[in-house]
């Protein structure tokens, strides 16, 4: 008799394999299989007989979708794209510690007041620490139906009870396993048995799924794939250590837009919304130098206002550095690239350094010229004017491409008290005095001029 095999799963997209290697095959991952119980050939059952005759129906005799659930914290009904939709199911991942499940016990005790039934199924906490966090957010008499418990079966018979609760949040995913499989929770199997399983269920009761799910060490949660393709949405929960802010992104979204933020400060009483975040993201107005530059972004479908700062130094290396936080390392070569080649700047012998101030991630191409900008104040030492906004996308020619939304971005900053732009051409708004550009050269003698 054949002995009895385990089999090799790939954590990052869930292969299959009979045996180990260092690169996942299917994906291409370094250092990502690892051994599971269960055999490789185990993996779909077979089932006998042919399918049967399913009864179509036409897309018009659907019936209109029930209206969409709001908790009334509005950054998160936003990210959410207005609002629950119910049967939904939304996967909510963060780093360990950033607030997730402080935020989902917000959501589930604001829609429990509201007279939403609400189950909080916890696999990490006691009780008795989610009661304290509850009173530490002054929650602690939201009646909010809590339970403790990991094993799958118990929690898919608990949300199928009548009457089935309208949300229910599973905190978190990795913790839950299904006795149908022998791997060990938290792996690619029983992950994406424990979500296939609840997602159905949600489906078929109506009830909203929140999931949340852990990161990795590489920033995604375990078995991304897998889970990602079988939720409607997928939000992120991020904030940068020592900073207050954290931020909920919409990375995928069926049933509204993606990239849309919320924004939100952890404070000793819980997250409290942030709702005019531009204010967040700027510093103090006296303390304006070399090297910053405020960018007029848009997150989703609100414009944003957040600061580039610069930093360039004489290197003591033999190849320069080049630091970034919060945007993206590729288009700061680029944008440094056609500074050198195009506008004539001497910046092979400096360091650079590159931030976006507040923790954000930008990643908007339309922030290309307010990089720019604060890396040429910072080369030449040269102030831009505290109240000037800038966005526009460069090209690897040197040109300046018009970006989408230039009226919202300018009346973002109108409404914060900006009178200037720097811009591509076509931009205008009354109030604001735009200078168009439409070289990056362009915009170097802006500033060398002053
Ligand atoms: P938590 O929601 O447990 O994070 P996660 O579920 O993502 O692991 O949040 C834990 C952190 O939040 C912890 O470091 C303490 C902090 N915190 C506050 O600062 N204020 C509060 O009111 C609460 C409840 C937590
Ligand atoms: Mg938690």
């Amino acid at each position: 008799m054949a002995r009895e095999q385990n089999r090799f799963v790939c954590q990052a997209c869930g292969a299959v394999t009979g045996k180990w290697a260092g690169r996942c095959e299917s994906c291409g991952a370094w250092n990502s299989i690892s051994e599971e119980a269960g055999s490789a050939s185990s993996g779909a059952p077979k089932s006998a007989g042919r399918g049967r005759k399913l009864e179509t129906g036409s897309l018009a005799a659907v019936e209109a979708e029930p209206p969409r659930r709001l908790s009334g914290i509005g950054e998160f009904d936003r990210v959410c794209g207005g609002g629950l939709v119910p049967g939904s199911a939304i996967l909510v991942g963060g780093d360990p510690g950033i607030g997730k499940s402080t935020l989902l016990l917000q959501v589930m005790a604001a829609l429990a007041k509201s007279g939403a039934r609400t189950l909080y199924v916890s696999g990490e906490e006691a009780a008795a620490q989610i009661r304290l966090r509850a009173r530490r957010l002054s929650l602690e008499t939201a009646p909010v139906a809590l339970v403790t418990e990991t094993s799958l079966k118990d929690v898919l018979a608990t949300m199928e009870a009548k009457p089935a609760p309208d949300i229910a949040v599973i905190d978190s995913i990795q913790t839950m396993w299904s006795d149908a499989l022998e791997a060990a929770p938290g792996t690619v199997s029983q992950v994406r048995a424990v979500a296939h399983d609840l997602v159905r269920l949600a489906k078929r009761t109506g009830t909203v799924l929140l999931l949340v799910g852990h990161v990795t060490k590489d920033g995604q949660i375990a078995g991304p794939r897998v889970v990602e393709h079988m939720v409607d949405t997928v939000l992120y929960f991020e904030g940068e250590r020592g900073h207050q802010f954290r931020i909920l992104r919409a990375v995928k979204n069926r049933f509204g837009p993606t990239d849309e933020i919320g924004v939100f400060e952890m404070t000793d009483k819980g997250l409290s919304e942030v709702s005019n975040p531009s204010a967040l993201f700027l510093t103090a107005r006296d303390q304006w130098a070399s090297g910053a530059a405020v960018f007029a972004g848009i997150e989703g479908t609100r414009p944003l206002l957040v600061e580039f700062q610069a930093l360039a130094a004489p290197t003591s290396y033999g190849t320069p550095r080049r630091a970034v936080v919060g945007w993206d390392s590729a288009r700061l070569s680029m944008v440094l690239a056609v500074l050198e080649a195009r506008c004539g700047m001497q910046i092979s012998g400096q360091d650079i350094y590159l931030s976006v101030a507040g923790g954000l991630r930008i990643s908007e191409p339309g922030a290309d010229l307010a990089a720019a900008a604060a890396l040429v104040s910072s080369v030449l030492g040269r102030k831009l004017p505290e109240d000037c906004v800038i966005f526009g996308e460069v090209s690897l020619s040197g040109a300046i491409r018009p970006v989408g939304q230039p009226e919202a971005r300018l009346k973002e900053a109108a409404k914060l008290g900006f009178k200037r732009a720097i811009a591509p051409p076509g931009a205008r708004l009354d109030g604001i005095e735009v200078a168009t550009v439409d070289t990056l050269s362009g915009l170097v003698d802006l500033i060398r001029e002053g």
